[in-house]
């Protein structure tokens, strides 16, 4: 099966996606009967551009390496012009693509224009992939009724742990259990800052890294103050847990007051800060939180280094399933948009 795709964004999450999907078009195709097309990018900084018969993908990746806009595309379709300069809205609304990958920055206090997106897709009869955190934290039940009231998917597995599939492990293999609590390493930025901090590098510098590799937030006092982990718990609370919060019932801290010295500190007692991320569900009562906490060494979570995040379900049937895995990062999370994708096309053909 084949399909168009529109890209919201072309960042970080937006190029990595492309990479993927060039370096494993054959492999996609021939196990998993999937095609696709780039049909669309539209992108606040860079520039847009639409071509109904399909875009160069490498030719898109090569301009935004070199610094070009999306704008100087040389359009090479013999039967359909480009179009350039659309914004997201009219790319949505009027490309002829049928998957729309919303990638453009995180706000978690509004959700836009993340939020005008996924409607505009879902009323246009669009299905909607995304990894940005606002839509999923703020309106995410609202969101899958409109979707399923226009007959289309909505997903969101690169929300939280990038691609590893934490929300699919929830809703597949683990339907059935009943979760009571989730905890564990929710930022890859924050677990990275900590690590390299620990090995005597300073925070402006560890901090700068991550930003290049692609960890941060583009603006990464999300991550340092907690708001990023904040969302993610939003996230398991209420798509998880079927629980119904928002961020002023979740009580937040992030990194930003844990000094060298106390990192040697907890160092000398055998023990490591992490920034731990937990949702409990108590006599039908949920407690959200977002805190540093001083982690005994021989805790399975203080083994977990850099960019890489855990999460442990606490379920009643299999007590407690812990995933590791890729926190962040430009293919880690390009891979949840992929497959968020290929869920959607499994579904069409019916399995
Ligand atoms: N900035 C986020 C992190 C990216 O560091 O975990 C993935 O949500």
């Amino acid at each position: 099966m084949k399909h168009k795709l529109a890209l919201i964004g072309f960042g970080t999450v937006g190029q990595g996606l492309c990479e993927i999907l060039i370096n494993k078009k054959s492999e996609l195709k021939e196990n998993h009967d999937f095609d696709w097309e780039v049909v669309a990018v539209s992108d606040l900084l860079k520039g847009s551009v639409y071509c109904p018969d399909g875009l160069d993908v490498n030719q898109l990746l090569d301009l935004v390496k070199s610094d070009r806009s999306l704008e100087e595309y040389e359009c090479k379709s013999k039967k359909a012009p480009c179009e350039f300069g659309w914004d997201a809205v009219t790319t949505i609304h009027d490309s002829n693509a049928d998957i729309v990958c919303e990638l453009s920055y995180t706000d978690v206090k509004t959700g836009e224009p993340a939020l005008t997106h996924c409607k505009t897709a879902f009323e246009n009869g669009k299905h909607v992939v995304t990894s940005n955190k606002g839509p999923a934290a703020l309106k995410h039940k609202e969101l899958k009724k409109l979707a399923e009231k226009y007959g289309v998917q909505f997903f969101i597995e690169g929300t939280v742990m990038s691609g590893t599939p934490v929300l699919n492990l929830a809703r597949g293999p683990l339907a059935g259990c009943s979760i009571s609590a989730v905890r564990g390493i929710l930022n890859g930025t924050t677990n990275y800052i900590l690590t390299e901090m620990e090995a005597g590098k300073s925070y402006e510098d560890v901090l700068k890294t991550a930003q290049k590799l692609g960890y941060a937030e583009a603006d990464p006092t999300g991550d340092v103050e907690g708001y990023d982990a904040m969302a993610k718990v939003i996230i398991l609370a209420n798509v998880v847990m079927g629980a119904d919060i928002s961020a002023e019932s979740v009580d937040c801290e992030g990194i930003t007051g844990i000094t060298p010295e106390m990192i040697n500190e907890a160092k000398q007692n055998n023990a490591r800060w992490k920034l731990i991320g937990s949702v409990e569900k108590s006599n039908g009562k949920i407690t959200a939180r977002v805190k540093p906490e001083m982690i005994p060494s021989d805790h399975p979570l203080a083994g977990v280094m850099g960019a890489t995040n855990a999460l442990t379900f606490s379920t009643d049937l299999l007590g407690d399933v812990t995933i590791v895995g890729a926190g962040a990062g430009r293919t880690e999370t390009g891979f949840s948009i992929l497959t968020d994708i290929l869920s959607i096309n499994k579904f069409q053909k019916g399995i």
